[in-house]
């Protein structure tokens, strides 16, 4: 049967969305990939969130130029913002990084579970809402953890102090509230996960929302008859509306590997048609 070679296209409020693409090529290495990375008005954690829905609608319809089989909303604060307005609006399947994390974050403990995220993302509630939805006696701890992106985009690392001081303030109540699973619900978290999971201890399992939704992804194209690309390794191709040589420079610590294909596109061009 032939396969179908059309892409999967993903998108994020910047670099932090590459860490989602690098599951998904782990999960699904054949499959081409369309990144949109819109940098230029990143952060979309701190804006409200009728702003983050206008400009998640605009990134998706700019992707759709490219007739993708699946788009992935690798921002958790743009997933939280705006996944129903897409499903509404978009005519294809569309996958979000909050339900798998919930998802993922139940299927591995009976205890309670912490979130962390930017602060849009918690305020929307959509990780609570999601895990009431799955398992509605659950305990849930929220935290936001608004410093933790500009810390990882400036190449902090996991054994930083600065880091290290910031996650302890972070984490405090989140360490007391002893969760039996951690939600990382922010693209740039995993790129700190060794001191985060030093912080909260062995009890404590760190759920990654990109991978779980990587996963979901893969389950969904196995689900459809020949939907995925039948062929050698797939392609990534990235266009960002910052300045491409910065997205492909600091963007390869978040894809952990080098990138080379990213273009250009201004935020004028992305507008809802
Ligand atoms: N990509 C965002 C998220 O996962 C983090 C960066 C931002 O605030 O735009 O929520």
């Amino acid at each position: 049967m032939a396969g179908d070679g059309r892409p999967v296209c993903v998108f994020d409020s910047g670099l932090g969305g590459l860490t989602v693409v690098r599951e998904l090529m782990e999960a699904m290495p054949g499959e081409d990939i369309i990144y949109l990375g819109d940098s230029a008005r990143v952060p979309y954690g701190t804006k409200s969130l009728q702003t983050v829905q206008r400009f998640a609608l605009e990134d998706a319809s700019f992707l759709m130029r490219h007739s993708p089989k699946l788009l992935v909303v690798a921002c958790n604060t743009a997933s939280a913002a705006a996944i129903d307005i897409l499903r509404a609006k978009l005519d294809m399947p569309v996958i979000d990084v909050i339900r798998p994390g919930a998802q993922a974050a139940v299927a591995c403990t009976d205890g309670p579970i912490g979130v962390i995220a930017t602060e849009a993302t918690i305020a929307s509630g959509a990780y609570v809402h999601a895990i009431a939805e799955l398992a509605p006696e659950r305990q849930v701890c929220s935290a936001a953890c608004p410093l933790l992106v500009p810390i990882v985009e400036e190449g902090r690392r996991d054994d930083d102090p600065i880091v290290l001081h910031v996650l302890g303030d972070y984490l405090g109540r989140l360490q007391r509230f002893r969760p039996g699973a951690l939600i990382l619900g922010c693209t740039h978290y995993p790129l700190l996960s060794g001191a985060i999971a030093k912080l909260m201890g062995p009890e404590t399992e760190l759920i990654s929302s990109g991978r779980a939704a990587a996963d979901r992804a893969k389950e969904f194209l196995d689900s459809q008859p020949a939907s995925s690309r039948t062929g050698g390794a797939g392609t990534l191709k990235c266009f960002t509306t910052g300045a491409p040589e910065r997205f492909a420079h600091l963007g390869q610590r978040f894809l952990g590997r080098k990138i080379d294909n990213v273009a250009f596109v201004g935020t004028d061009e992305l507008e809802t048609r």
